[in-house]
């Protein structure tokens, strides 16, 4: 198998800091409660949180979502739930990857339910050839084309996840 870099280490870096510089103007004066979303999302959230300055408190969530193919409805199964009562708190959720866009739709139903003061997402990776079910990203580090891509938490089969940059996958 091949791996061929799509985003370096240093694209990646500028631009995470980019990105949570702009969680900090909008967040300024208000507490953060962040659910990163693993497996995937684990290295994205670590290196973001680094850049934060606003006062945050952090869990991780795992879920499943199956999809019934025709409706943007789905099933979620949490596998790690949250212990916080998120209710009037500031949630930021942070994902790997938008590609149908299920998870985080029904995720971010499950969350509203909730009852949090305001609930933003943020995905270090966004595939819109792929979206099916429209959600809104509020943070978004790259726009990708249609490519199934591992690395900086993304993984094929369970591996490649612990590579720094994100690499497109070839089987030869
Ligand atoms: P969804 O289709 O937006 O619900 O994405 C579900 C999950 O599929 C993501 O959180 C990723 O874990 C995984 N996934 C989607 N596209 C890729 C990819 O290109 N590489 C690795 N994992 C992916």
């Amino acid at each position: 198998m091949a791996v061929e870099v799509y985003l370096s280490q240093e694209k990646i870096k500028t631009r995470v800091k980019e990105v949570a510089e702009q969680i900090n103007k909008d967040f300024s004066g208000k507490e953060l409660h962040i659910i990163g979303v693993l497996n995937g999302a684990f290295m994205f959230t670590a290196d973001l949180v680094r850049h934060l300055d606003v006062p945050v408190t952090l869990e991780f969530m795992s879920a499943s979502s199956y999809g019934d193919g025709t409706t943007s409805s789905g099933k979620l199964t949490i596998n790690l739930d949250i212990k916080k009562d998120i209710k009037d708190k500031h949630v930021l959720v942070i994902e790997d990857i938008v590609d149908t866009g299920l998870t985080l739709s029904v995720l971010k139903k499950n969350l509203l339910e909730r009852s949090p003061a305001s609930l933003k997402l943020a995905s270090f990776l966004y595939k819109p050839a792929r979206l099916e079910h429209p959600v809104d990203i509020d943070y978004l580090c790259f726009e990708i084309e249609d490519h199934f891509v591992i690395g900086y938490g993304l993984d094929y089969a369970g591996r490649y996840r612990e590579l720094p940059y994100v690499g497109i996958y070839c089987e030869d």
